[in-house]
């Protein structure tokens, strides 16, 4: 009987069909917002393949019943109770490493624009006003410092893009020695991370969300950054006290931010960063462009397939 795999949110559609040639495949983009059909639809199938909206854990894990894989549309696995998963004889995998690039060069691209702060004018410019005097302020990223906090695909791939264009690179990363070759490689100084935050211009997180990095940028850390500098967050909402936050923007402690993940997605009404100065939100889609989008698909279709493939020659 040929096995079936249910894709609850986007895919690129030549990966959905090159697994659809050997499986029976439900993809509908759509699904993660009707749980309960959902759930009807988990019962019986070989795999479960969801992006992060999708909340793997509970109920739904119990309807995966007898399913062999899980395969994340991404990195971050804090959608998808790993632990319980994996008990229930799962394996999870994500797709580490496929949209690096396209978060390394939304750091860059937020970083120029959040210290230059030129590059917002059409509006003003295209209605005869001229705010020259104004903009004149900017600052350059060349000969800055870049600290970055988690130093995995995402970390590594911005040293290598911000290195390039004459940036001093530092970074913290509990899980990688002083002595690892990884760092002379990189050409990157690991710092702890009291030392990073007063040395860095502009702070990048890179870090998953665990219960031990919750709110690890909260009020007394925003305090130890270097007056006027910069906060990216493409890690996790949860990483970033958001009201702490917005206080430091208001009272100019910080040059700016860019925020692409926030606690609660979307962001709800009446969040206090809603009118904090210097701010570029978006919607989560740091990792997300047409080629990533492509290379993950790809990459979760080969690795989900093969390795229900494995799970039936283990069977037989
Ligand atoms: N916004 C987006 O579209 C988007 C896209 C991809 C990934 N992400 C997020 O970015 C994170 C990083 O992705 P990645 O591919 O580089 O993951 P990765 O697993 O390659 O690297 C994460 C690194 O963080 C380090 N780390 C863990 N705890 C830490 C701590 N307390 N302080 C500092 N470092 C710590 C780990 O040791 C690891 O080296 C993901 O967990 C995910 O949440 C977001």
């Amino acid at each position: 009987m040929t096995q079936r795999i249910l894709i609850t949110e986007f895919m690129d559609e030549a990966a959905v069909a090159q697994l659809a040639r050997d499986f029976e495949v439900h993809y509908d983009p759509t699904l993660v917002d009707r749980p309960a059909e959902l759930l009807e639809r988990a019962a019986g199938v070989a795999a479960l393949i969801v992006r992060n909206r999708t909340q793997v854990r509970g109920e739904l894990l119990a309807a995966l019943g007898a399913a062999k894989v899980i395969g994340r549309l991404g990195v971050g696995l804090d959608n998808i109770d790993v632990a319980a998963a994996e008990g229930r004889g799962l394996r999870v995998i994500p797709a580490t490493g496929a949209n690096a690039l396209a978060v390394a060069e939304y750091v860059i691209a937020t970083a120029f624009l959040l210290r230059r702060g030129a590059f917002l004018s059409s509006t003003a410019v295209a209605a005869g006003q001229w705010p020259r005097a104004a903009l004149s302020d900017g600052g350059e990223l060349g000969g800055r410092t870049l600290g970055l906090i988690g130093f995995g695909s995402i970390g590594q791939l911005s040293a290598r893009l911000a290195r390039g264009l004459g940036l001093k690179v530092i970074a913290h990363d509990p899980a990688i020695s002083d002595s690892a070759e990884l760092w002379a490689q990189a050409g990157v100084a690991p710092r702890a991370l009291d030392a990073l935050l007063g040395e860095a211009d502009i702070v990048s997180l890179h870090l998953p969300l665990l219960p031990s990095t919750r709110n690890l940028i909260d009020a007394a850390r925003l305090a130890q950054f270097n007056p006027g500098a910069i906060l990216i967050n493409t890690a996790r909402g949860g990483v970033v006290d958001e009201a702490a936050l917005a206080e430091a923007l208001k009272a100019g402690r910080l040059g700016g931010a860019a925020l692409d993940v926030f606690g609660e997605e979307p962001l709800p009404a009446g969040s206090p960063l809603a009118d904090a100065p210097n701010l570029i939100l978006t919607p989560h889609i740091a990792g997300v462009t047409r080629e990533s989008n492509t290379r993950v698909s790809a990459l979760i279709a080969d690795a989900v397939a093969a390795a229900l493939q494995e799970a039936s020659n283990v069977a037989a």
